[in-house]
């Protein structure tokens, strides 16, 4: 069986360094950082790992977060949109780039990752061909 991406990419402490170096890099664009003010920085980041970690393969959460509601105010408000999106897979990919975590690995991650645009965007995700 193949290992989680959850384990291969370090498990918690993985997940943790991963979502700190994306944050990080978040929060020094101003485009993006807007949508985090006003907003507990602490406890987003513990639920982004928790969140991640299950969406890797790692523990399983009890309540899963339904990202369209927790995501709305930032779409239909602060006009959160696609570009953002496309920024946000950038930052995580060279998140990823610098803590060494392979190509292979970061194209599984970025997979995972787009796979909740529809979601977090508030649409329909398109079918796949
Ligand atoms: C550009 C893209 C994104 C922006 C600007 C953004 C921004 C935000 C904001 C402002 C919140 C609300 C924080 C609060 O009021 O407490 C939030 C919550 C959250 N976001 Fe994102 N987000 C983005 C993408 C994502 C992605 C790709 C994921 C999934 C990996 C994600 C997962 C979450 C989770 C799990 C929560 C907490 C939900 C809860 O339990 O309340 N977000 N996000």
């Amino acid at each position: 069986m193949k290992i989680p991406i959850y384990d291969r990419i370090g498990g918690s402490a993985g997940v943790q360094a991963v979502v700190e170096a994306l944050y990080a890099r978040m929060l020094q664009d101003p485009e993006m950082a807007v949508f985090f003010e006003g907003v507990d920085l602490i406890q987003m980041k513990r639920k982004q790992r928790l969140f991640m970690s299950q969406l890797m393969g790692g523990p399983a959460l009890a309540d899963t977060p339904d990202l369209t509601a927790a995501h709305s105010h930032a779409v239909h408000r602060q006009g959160l949109q696609d570009a953002h999106y496309d920024k946000l897979v950038e930052y995580l990919r060279s998140a990823l780039e610098d803590l060494n975590i392979s190509t292979l690995l970061a194209n599984e991650v970025v997979v995972l990752i787009e796979r909740l645009r529809g979601d977090v965007l508030g649409r329909e995700q398109r079918k796949a061909a």
